[in-house]
């Protein structure tokens, strides 16, 4: 399993699992697609920056490929208010824009992705993410394409971070806390 360090869980979702689900998406949109032109992916940044380059491998359409980075003010007077720290550079007006994303959780972030997006005058969005937890939502949010819905876990890997470490683990594991050890 590698020298991963202790916080490092029993695995999840395999790396096999992951790579059969990227498929099955990629096959879709492939699918749903294949008439349109202006395709975007769009990858919310970080965490889907590893499905993100898995998905596009996938995915044979001619398409553009742009990211952005959404944060929210932490503190307690503010919080749930959203900014991009990177804005999107590429020209999204007209555009069929998929965002990608690692994980929805509150749906929050992609509630306020897709009032971000529309004010760029796109042409479509649709919302495709790997993991989704369900039992977390604030917001309701149709999602196009679903890896896996999950459950409460705290995960990490492939993409998914505990304080900004872990996202190069190749599949998907348990967090466990040094006091659980
Ligand atoms: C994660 C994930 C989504 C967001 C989902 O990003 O990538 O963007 O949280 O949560 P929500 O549905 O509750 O809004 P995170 O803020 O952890 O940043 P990262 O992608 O850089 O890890």
């Amino acid at each position: 399993m590698g020298n991963y360090s202790s916080n490092v869980g029993s695995v999840l979702i395999s790396k096999e699992r992951i790579q059969e689900r990227v498929k099955d998406i990629a096959q879709k949109i492939n699918e749903d697609y294949k008439d349109k032109d202006n395709v975007v992916i769009l990858g919310v940044l970080k965490g889907a920056f590893v499905f993100l380059a898995d998905l596009i491998r996938e995915i044979s359409l001619d398409i553009r490929v742009e990211f952005i980075s959404v944060s929210s003010y932490v503190n307690s007077e503010s919080t749930g208010k959203f900014y991009l720290k990177i804005p999107c550079t590429g020209n999204l007006e007209g555009a069929n824009v998929i965002i990608v994303e690692d994980i929805i959780d509150s749906g929050l972030t992609i509630e306020y992705l897709l009032d971000v997006l529309k004010n760029q005058k796109v042409k479509s969005a649709r919302i495709c993410c790997l993991f989704s937890k369900k039992i977390r939502r604030e917001k309701e949010v149709d999602i196009d394409y679903v890896g896996f819905d999950i459950g409460d876990d705290f995960i990490i890997g492939y993409g998914l971070d505990y304080n900004g470490k872990f996202r190069n683990i190749p599949f998907i594991a348990t967090y466990k806390d040094d006091k659980n050890l």
